[in-house]
């Protein structure tokens, strides 16, 4: 009992010292760019909090730039009466034809729920907005949050189950990002004027400061060799792609006809 009860807790630790080893270091991979001390890096580079009240938001950027990239984050959302913040979370790279690929999530009142905005801009181009409730209440704990992002695809995940891919369709003439390296961003920030029920409800700053947290940053740069470089949906992932999209998709501009009168962009008209 007592042998395999040690060796229990070996392995327990074994696999701790595995998993933590694995995960990315914040003091490491990340600097807090503005803000003026409302972001913070704690317990040793395992964890940030990003913090919003009345006179300033706050955010942190990548050391390092990535083209092409499998990058993980936990992110646990402001909780409570959230109405008017919002919480960004994307890629991008620079210049005035730059690539971006944002997860952005509006906050509510208690109770009410986010909404998780995505969008994919290419060459400076966006207008491709997808927005999703969630299966769970991201306020209550970390959930995890990935982009992989290969030459042939985009695809958003949230807990490992895909919400959305944006493929590369160069061949029909819509820019994809190939070229251009980006960093990882994240802000907190206040957008009352169009983020909650589009900008009717407005922020409680007596519920302030607002705060966001992150951990368990993982991140795979691109290299040749990398099975998830061709990665693609699996029948599996098709189907669980296909459950989000029916059950907690609320808006795709792929699906918004009063927006684009002469027609559908080109990446729309693909199966
Ligand atoms: C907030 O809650 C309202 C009411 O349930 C809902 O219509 C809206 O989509 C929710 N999310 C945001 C960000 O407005």
């Amino acid at each position: 009992m007592a042998a395999a009860s040690s060796l229990a807790s070996s392995i327990s630790f074994f696999l701790l010292m595995v998993i933590g080893s694995a995960a990315g270091n914040f003091n490491q991979d990340f600097d807090v760019t503005w803000g003026d001390g409302r972001g913070k890096i704690l317990n040793n580079g395992n964890l940030l909090t990003l913090s919003l009240d009345r006179a300033s938001g706050s955010g942190f950027q990548s050391k390092r730039e990535y083209l092409f990239g499998k990058i993980d984050m936990q992110l646990k959302l402001v909780a409570g009466n959230s109405a008017g913040t919002v919480t960004a979370y994307y890629l991008s790279s620079k210049g005035s034809t730059w690539d971006e690929i944002d997860f952005e999530f509006l906050g509510n009142l208690s109770g009410d729920p986010y909404i998780l905005h995505t969008n994919v801009f290419s060459q400076g181009k966006g207008n491709r907005e997808q927005q999703f409730y969630l299966w769970f209440d991201p306020t209550a704990d970390f959930h995890t949050y990935s982009i992989l992002w290969n030459p042939q695809r985009i695809i958003f995940s949230v807990d490992g189950t895909p919400i959305r891919e944006f493929k590369n369709m160069e061949n029909r003439g819509v820019p994809f990002p190939t070229r251009q390296p980006m960093r990882i961003y994240s802000s907190l920030w206040n957008a009352d004027d169009w983020a909650t029920r589009g900008g009717l409800v407005k922020t409680d700053w007596s519920k302030a400061p607002f705060m966001a947290s992150y951990r368990n940053f993982r991140s795979e740069a691109s290299s040749a060799t990398a099975p998830w470089m061709s990665q693609q949906l699996d029948f599996a992932n098709q189907q669980r792609l296909a459950w989000v999209r029916k059950n907690y998709m609320i808006y795709d501009y792929c699906r918004d006809s009063r927006r684009f009168p002469q027609g559908f962009p080109p990446e729309c008209n693909v199966a």
